[in-house]
């Protein structure tokens, strides 16, 4: 076949795709080309536009590296990461809503002991927290992992700065036998995700703030259970309506309650002013 005009050319690259071998792969290749053609026909772009967009991925390609990657940002400020979470993740009545993963969790954080403080030395308001980790309408799980990872206080993760060669705000608790974890570490910012690439060009340019309600990311593993990759938001955070990547859920938010100095827990004597979360979570069982 030859001779494709504006009409004809969707149905012929179809048929072309129709041979391919695996049908995952030509269903999701036809319907990429559907969506494509649909998206060209809706936009009718100039030349100059395409080659605009063209430009744009191709800077978000030489952007990425084992550090940085900004094809999964600009799936998370497109609200793309959030869609493929929820398709993932249609959880059962009571279970702990999950969210985005994000790009700064680190496999393989030290795993410290229950009470254990996560920061080393750092500026900040102390932040302790605790809570249970259950099964999903049951009981309390025993040796569960709980992996909390945070920014500092200016907003940055620990992978993210160059004077810091060890893991710092980031650790791994076990639960103990009533499924408790407590820690101490300190109270979360909200932050900008990096926007000093084209992702961050795209959000100026649409009007929109890089900013991410302050949050702690949990990710909890059990067996028997789908592992949780979930965040606990700070509540009265003034960018929970407004998160850079949609990432907030109601139920996601909790009070981080300021606290008095003087006696805290484990016996602390606080010189300040320090913060209490206490949060429970509910993991769906396998299958
Ligand atoms: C984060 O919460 O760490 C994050 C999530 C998505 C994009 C950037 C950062
Ligand atoms: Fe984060």
């Amino acid at each position: 076949m030859r001779d494709f005009d504006e009409n004809s050319i969707t149905d012929a690259v179809l048929q072309r795709l129709a041979g391919a071998e695996d049908p995952r792969l030509r269903q999701v290749a036809q319907s990429l080309v559907k969506h494509l053609h649909a998206f060209v026909r809706d936009v009718e772009p100039s030349f100059e536009e395409w080659q605009t967009a063209i430009s744009f991925l191709t800077r978000i390609g030489h952007m990425c590296d084992g550090k940085r990657q900004e094809f999964i940002l600009l799936s998370d400020t497109l609200g793309v990461s959030m869609l493929v979470d929820a398709i993932n993740h249609r959880m059962p009545e009571g279970a702990t809503p999950t969210t985005v993963l994000g790009p700064f969790y680190v496999e393989g954080a030290p795993e410290l002991p229950l009470g254990a403080e996560v920061a080393h030395a750092m500026k900040g308001e102390p932040l302790h927290a605790s809570g249970r980790v259950m099964t999903a309408g049951g009981g309390p799980i025993a040796g569960a992992i709980v992996d909390i990872w945070h920014s500092d206080e200016d907003g940055f993760y620990d992978v993210q700065r160059v004077d810091q060669a060890d893991a710092n705000l980031r650790a791994r608790f076990r639960t103990d036998s009533e499924g408790r974890f407590h820690f101490w570490t300190l109270t979360p910012t909200s932050y900008p995700v990096p926007d000093d690439g084209p992702v961050g060009e795209l959000l100026r340019a649409t009007g929109r703030h890089p900013m991410r309600p302050a949050h702690v990311h949990f990710m909890i593993a059990a067996p028997g259970h789908e592992t949780l990759v979930t965040h606990v938001f700070v509540a009265g955070d003034p960018y929970l309506d407004s998160d850079a990547v949609f990432g907030v859920k109601q139920e996601l938010i909790a009070e981080f309650a300021q606290n008095q100095p003087g006696q805290g827990p484990d016996g602390r004597e606080m010189a300040g002013t320090w913060r209490k979360l206490n949060y429970d979570f509910a993991l769906k069982r396998n299958g």
